[in-house]
């Protein structure tokens, strides 16, 4: 892997470490406290307490005997190492690192590994709803992050068109519907069919009869019998389900690569059950259903296969997608990445212990990336689920919403549709990664859009600013292609700071499946820069500074529209 400035020079102050010390130890490089005024902190106590030395003193050693070409200046400060870098030195280093990977920050890590993200996991017949938005957000920005590592990303959105929706579908379509209210209402006419029947249901339940609950049963065995009337109700259905999904996604700029859903999965899982029976890890219990047992994973509840009926379940689709993933690539996968709700968690502990069980997955990691809540405010003030009277918030009606306040944000000026829609749809996603994705999140949507708060419309309106500085000083922009003049960058140096964090910052998200510390990175470079712009007057400097301070401007403006587009927001041209 190609490194970057601070990979360098930690590499370095390592090496010098073991110099002095004599052996090798680790300790963490921190970015300095602002009141220090220096750039980078390295704590000593642990080192200290290591080679028995106090940490003061040691610091003050160190400080001494350092002398590395970056280093401007080192001081003791208790027990930290604080360590002032050449600002101009810090330059020269970013221009280099921005021709070593095609994107600054990007790497050819992954050398083409083979990644997985099973994303959107949308259900056939529902519309889009916001139960839906933080897999589809979370796991495209997993994508993007992987991609940019030199990873091979193959990004499925799995969608959910089988088992027993299917058979609800069927049923309440001949009860409550027709072909022209489809026609009309296309996936919400089948949402609304969906939960009408669910009632139905209920209440045949409560009134002791099965009459509905047998047909659901009837319309799922068709379909796994390749009936040729469920599969043609099966088509439709997919189809009104994707265009209606595929509809929403390019509003929320998500690609998928693969649309594989559950059906296709659904032979084989059949299939596999059988095997798993024959070869005695799965058990056929008295009333036909099929389990495996997990309890050498400490897992005390089998997972279900089959039902007694015979129909496969969720667990078993699922299965066989994990087969098909691992087999069926030029490539044994090194991940695959499930971007999938919290209460799901007991269903991927239990799919990933059955794969140990069957020794499947040696060399691929298995991984539920999963999500706190959306949440709202409510009218006496309590944060809860979000949800309309309906049932479900739809993704239609918060785009829609948010369009109106993105209207109002830019209210008085003269800005385009694609302008308004880029800022209605960055303060979603921004929201989505405001904090580490477990936590849950409040659409508070006056905050969403406060353009002096953490919100996707302030960084974007520090990346418009950048474009309209550029577009003034067009001629300095032509020439400073590169860093050319020998300006010292004094007055810089927490931009530079700031930007040689990126690469780390990018590793971290990816490792840790946390994008939003590229939201939380955005943000501070976007107040570095509105604290520089108090403190200097780019379009009235002096040539030479000028034109050093366009490069950086150029290079603040690629940072932010990159470590941005991870998170999938785009920068408008006007605000
Ligand atoms: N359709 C599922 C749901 O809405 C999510 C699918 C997640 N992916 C998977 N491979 N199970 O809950």
């Amino acid at each position: 892997m190609s490194d970057y400035f601070l990979e360098r020079f930690s590499k370095d102050l390592k090496a010098k470490l073991v110099d002095i010390l004599g052996d090798h130890y680790d300790f963490d490089i921190n970015e300095a406290h602002p009141k220090t005024g220096a750039h980078l902190a390295v704590p000593l106590f642990g080192v200290a307490k290591r080679v028995g030395q106090n940490p003061k003193e040691l610091a003050n050693k160190l400080s001494q005997e350092l002398g590395l070409e970056w280093v401007e200046k080192a001081a003791s400060a208790g027990g930290f190492l604080n360590i002032w870098l050449n600002p101009r030195t810090l330059a020269v280093s970013l221009n280099h690192d921005l021709t070593i990977n095609k994107t600054y920050g990007g790497s050819e890590e992954g050398n083409d590994e083979l990644v997985f993200v099973d994303y959107v996991g949308l259900n056939m017949a529902k519309p889009f709803s916001v139960g839906h938005l933080r897999p589809t957000l979370q796991g495209q920005s997993l994508i993007n992050l992987y991609r940019m590592l030199g990873y091979a990303v193959v990004g499925d959105t799995h969608l959910g068109d089988s088992g027993t929706p299917f058979g609800i579908w069927v049923v309440g379509f001949k009860l409550l519907s027709s072909e022209e209210a489809l026609k009309e209402g296309g996936a919400y006419e089948l949402g609304r069919v969906y939960t009408e029947t669910k009632k139905l249901l209920k209440s045949e339940e409560e009134s002791g009869n099965t009459k509905l609950k047998e047909e659901v049963s009837t319309w799922l065995k068709k379909l796994e019998a390749e009936d040729p009337e469920a599969l043609d109700y099966q088509k439709k259905f997919n189809q009104i389900t994707q265009e209606h999904m595929f509809e929403i996604l390019e509003e929320l700029g998500v690609r998928p690569d693969e649309n594989l859903g559950e059906s296709f999965f659904l032979k084989r899982s059949k299939q596999l059950t059988q095997e798993l029976v024959d070869k005695d890890i799965a058990i056929r219990q008295d009333d036909g259903s099929v389990i495996v047992t997990l309890k050498e994973f400490g897992i005390d509840t089998p997972i279900l296969l089959e039902k007694s009926d015979g129909t496969a379940l969720y667990a078993t689709t699922d299965l066989a997608t994990i087969e098909h993933r691992l087999n069926n690539y030029d490539k044994t996968p090194e991940k695959i990445i499930y971007s999938v709700d919290l209460q799901q968690r007991f269903h991927f502990q239990q799919v990933f212990a059955l794969t140990k069980k069957l020794g499947w997955a040696k060399d691929t990691e298995l991984f539920h990336a999963w999500f706190g809540q959306i949440q709202e405010t409510n009218e006496d003030g309590k944060r809860q689920k979000m949800s309309s009277r309906q049932g479900a918030m739809y993704i239609r009606d918060l785009i829609d919403r948010a369009m109106e306040f993105a209207t109002k944000t830019v209210e008085g000026r003269d800005i385009g549709f694609e302008d308004i829609h880029k800022i209605a749809v960055g303060a979603i996603k921004f929201n989505d990664f405001a904090q580490d994705r477990k936590t849950n999140i409040l659409f508070d949507w006056d905050r969403m859009f406060s353009l002096q708060g953490f919100s996707g419309p302030f960084v974007q309106y520090a990346g418009v600013r950048i474009k309209s500085i550029l577009e003034k000083l067009q001629e300095d922009v032509a020439m400073a292609q590169e860093l050319s003049s020998d300006y010292n960058f004094i007055k810089e140096d927490r931009l530079l700071l700031t930007l040689a964090q990126y690469p780390g910052v990018v590793k971290k998200a990816a490792d840790k499946y946390e994008p939003h510390h590229l939201a939380t990175y955005a943000f501070d470079l976007a107040k570095e820069l509105n604290r520089y712009y108090e403190e200097v007057n780019i379009i009235n400097s002096e040539d030479k500074e000028k034109e050093a301070r366009v490069w950086l401007l150029k290079l603040i403006y690629k940072t932010l529209e990159s470590s941005l587009g991870i998170l999938g927001i785009q920068i408008p041209s006007k605000m």
